[in-house]
């Protein structure tokens, strides 16, 4: 028991010899120090308590605050600092010396627009409870300003000018702050050239830039420097920016302190305020910082130096307002564009009961497409449609583009009333539709192509060539079909383009004459704004050259030379002085006439129906428009129903080097080239203007 009590006694003998040393230093050592580093703030987001506004961004900037409106943001070292010293043997306390670095950037609204700065402060307290915004930045507030319990220090970096104390305050300065916000010293920023040290350098704090800072408090001499640089700046100033003695601050630092910025923005005056680095000793020097150590500064989002609230408020509204300009001026350009694609109908089309829709035409031709073309002509392309999959319900869609829509209006009235010409050696046009600069014309799509085509194209179709029973049927179909244009409907319609290409052959071989009346519209300018003589060589009647007045009788003319070719199966001209009628007419004068009958019919033809169809187109074929039938005679003739009037082998010319004329006079043959179920016009022109562009 006694050892064992010695033993104890001993170990705490022991204990006590190894101790007390180590208190007893620690009693007669000062306070204890604190330093630290912080080359940006990721990491150490636990040292620091950030309240309000402030927070640590994911990029290491302690952010203070946005550039919101009446915010305040504090962050302070989370542990307190001892900076009170109590000398030896007396009850009088000093400030310790201590430093302190930082590099900081305030980013104004826009250069004329900052507010309204940032402190570095020593609080007794982590935190600025009750502190307002605006001029008393995050520090204080209006009851407790210029209060000695408020036990606070701040050196202020203020970016706006006019505290309550009004003018004595200037905007970019630092200033000494004790327990209010009333700077007791406050100096323009400025630094001091190294190397000339007489020399101010003044500077902006809100230039959105980095900015070194460093403050240096030497305790016995009670001097406080302030130096404050562009932190791009090669080294760092020696003199001061500012060097004060601040024996007051014995009054405000209390046992703890906490250590840390403040920083608040106004309604108006508003910017974001950054710290990048910050280091700071008590008793010694702060670690120096390296900017390139440092985080990336935040990006200059400062708006242009100029811009007052109300101007950019303007901005702003004009912008909206032009946005929803735009978008409504958007909207009604798509919106027009599928008026169009529909139709962009003039008031005056509206009520024709023949006018279809461009997208119906356009969806039945594919779009148009190039596979879809069945023939190129005088007039336009024609394509073929189908409205629905059967087969009946195709179309032909006739396409021009004429140099101008003007005259649109008269021509579209005419293309109604031809809408309504129903015959069955007529082509039907079912409608038109006016597209933007396009007119498209809808007929019957009809199968068998043109009786140009069964005529002459090799190989045909049938492999053997039209028999004369199919001749003479289509011949007096033709005949029928100018009857009607002629004399049976309401009003007299000359074709002036009767010819074997507007000639169309139907499922029972029954010729249906197609184009009719478009030539008119031609004639009489109505497109092209000249008047024009419509035509195709070789069917023109002789008087056309000397006035291009159209008649039921030039009609006649062109059936004549028309009839001719069915039976002959030879073209009405050719490159040199040939002219079908006057060969006719000179076989017919020798008494030899059926030697014109197509030779590839052999024997295999009517000799009768053939003379009779030689001479009736003989006799339309003559020179006096009034000597020419008119087409009921020339289907009673072909009908067998009335005989064949003699007549003068001269057809009225009055020598025959004029009619050998007729067929060379305009040294232009057709360049028709349709070749497929839709005639297509070939004009004739005299003027020189053009009729149709592409051409
Ligand atoms: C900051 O964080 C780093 C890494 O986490 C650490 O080494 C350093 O001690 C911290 N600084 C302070 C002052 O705590
Ligand atoms: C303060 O106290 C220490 C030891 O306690 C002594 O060495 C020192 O001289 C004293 N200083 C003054 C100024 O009295
Ligand atoms: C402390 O100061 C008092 C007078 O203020 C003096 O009487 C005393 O001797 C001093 N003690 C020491 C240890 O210096
Ligand atoms: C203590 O403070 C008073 C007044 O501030 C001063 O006169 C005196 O010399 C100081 N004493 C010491 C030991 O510093
Ligand atoms: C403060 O600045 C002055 C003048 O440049 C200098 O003499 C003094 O040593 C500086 N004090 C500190 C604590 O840096
Ligand atoms: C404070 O100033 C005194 C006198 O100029 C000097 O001896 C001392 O080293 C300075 N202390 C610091 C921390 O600069
Ligand atoms: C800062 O750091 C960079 C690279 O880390 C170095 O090159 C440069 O000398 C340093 N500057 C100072 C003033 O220490």
């Amino acid at each position: 028991m006694g050892t064992a009590t010695s033993l104890i006694s001993l170990m705490l003998v022991l204990f006590l010899l190894l101790t007390i040393p180590v208190r007893a230093q620690r009693t007669t050592t000062d306070t204890p120090t604190t330093e630290f580093t912080l080359l940006g703030f990721s990491g150490n987001q636990s040292e620091i308590r950030t309240e309000r506004d402030a927070m640590i961004k994911t990029d290491g900037l302690l952010r203070l605050t946005d550039r919101k409106s009446n915010v305040a943001g504090t962050a302070f070292y989370n542990k307190p600092v001892r900076l009170l010293e109590t000398q030896n043997n007396s009850t009088n306390t000093t400030v310790r010396s201590f430093s302190t670095s930082f590099v900081f950037v305030i980013i104004p609204r826009s250069s004329s627009n900052g507010g309204f700065g940032f402190t570095f402060t020593l609080s007794p307290t982590p935190y600025r409870t009750g502190a307002d915004s605006a001029q008393y930045l995050g520090l204080l507030n209006k009851e407790n300003d210029g209060k000695f319990t408020n036990h606070v220090f701040a050196v202020e970096f203020d970016t706006v000018q006019g505290f309550k104390d009004g003018d004595d305050r200037i905007g970019n300065h630092i200033g000494l702050n004790f327990n209010s916000l009333t700077s007791k010293n406050q100096e323009p920023v400025v630094y001091y050239d190294n190397e000339d040290a007489d020399r101010k350098e003044d500077f902006q704090l809100e230039s959105g830039e980095p900015i070194q800072a460093l403050l240096d408090y030497n305790g016995t001499t009670q001097t406080l420097n302030v130096t404050v640089y562009p932190a791009n700046l090669k080294s760092r100033p020696i003199k001061p920016s500012l060097s004060v003695q601040v024996p007051m601050l014995s009054q405000i630092v209390q046992e703890e302190m906490y250590v840390g910025f403040t920083a608040a923005t106004g309604s108006d005056e508003r910017s974001a305020h950054y710290v990048m680095g910050w280091s700071f000793s008590s008793g010694g020097v702060a670690h120096p910082l390296n900017i390139s150590e440092l985080p990336l500064p935040p990006p200059n989002t400062a708006e242009k130096r100029g811009f007052t609230s109300q101007v950019i408020a303007l901005i702003v509204a004009l912008s909206g307002v032009t946005i929803i300009l735009l978008a409504l001026l958007f909207f009604f350009v798509i919106y027009k564009k599928r008026l169009q694609e529909g139709d962009m109908l003039e008031e005056w089309e509206i009520n024709h009961p023949h006018r279809l829709r461009y997208k119906d035409l356009y969806a039945a031709t594919d779009g148009f497409k190039e596979n879809r073309i069945i023939g190129t002509g005088g007039f336009g392309t024609v394509f073929r449609g189908s409205i629905s999959s059967s087969s009946s319900d195709q179309i032909a869609v006739k396409k021009i583009t004429p140099n101008s829509m003007q005259g649109a209006r008269e021509f579209i009235a005419e293309i109604e009333s031809l809408g309504r010409l129903r015959h069955k050696n007529l082509v039907n046009l079912q409608g038109w539709c006016k597209h933007k600069n396009d007119l498209l014309l809808i007929y019957d799509y009809i199968p068998n192509g043109s009786l140009d085509s069964l005529l002459y194209s090799v190989p045909r179709r049938s492999g053997a060539v039209l028999s004369w029973n199919v001749r003479f049927q289509i011949a007096k179909g033709i005949a029928s079909g100018l009857l009607y244009l002629h004399e049976e409907w309401e009003q007299i319609v000359i074709h002036r383009d009767v010819k074997p290409s507007n000639v169309l052959i139907d499922d029972n071989m029954n010729p249906r004459l197609g184009d009719f009346g478009l030539a008119r519209l031609y004639e009489r300018g109505t497109l092209s704004h000249t008047t024009v003589v419509v035509g195709t060589i070789g069917y023109m009647a002789p008087e056309l050259t000397r006035n291009s007045k159209s008649s039921s009788a030039s009609d006649v003319f062109s059936y004549g030379v028309l009839l001719l070719e069915i039976v002959a199966g030879r073209r009405p001209t050719d490159a040199g002085s040939f002219f079908l009628p006057d060969w006719v007419m000179e076989l017919h004068v020798s008494g030899e006439i059926l030697r014109a009958v197509d030779p590839r019919l052999g024997s295999g033809y009517n000799r009768g129906e053939a003379k009779l169809a030689l001479v009736v187109g003989l006799l339309c074929c003559h020179q006096i428009p009034a000597s020419r039938p008119s087409m009921r005679k020339v289907l009673r003739y072909l009908n067998g129903d009335e005989d064949v009037p003699e007549f003068d082998n001269n057809w009225g010319y009055s020598d025959d080097s004029s009619r050998s004329d007729i067929g060379s006079r305009f040294g232009y043959v057709s360049s028709d080239k349709a070749s497929s179920s839709v005639a297509s016009f070939s004009v004739t022109r005299i003027s020189s203007s053009s009729v149709f562009s592409g051409r």
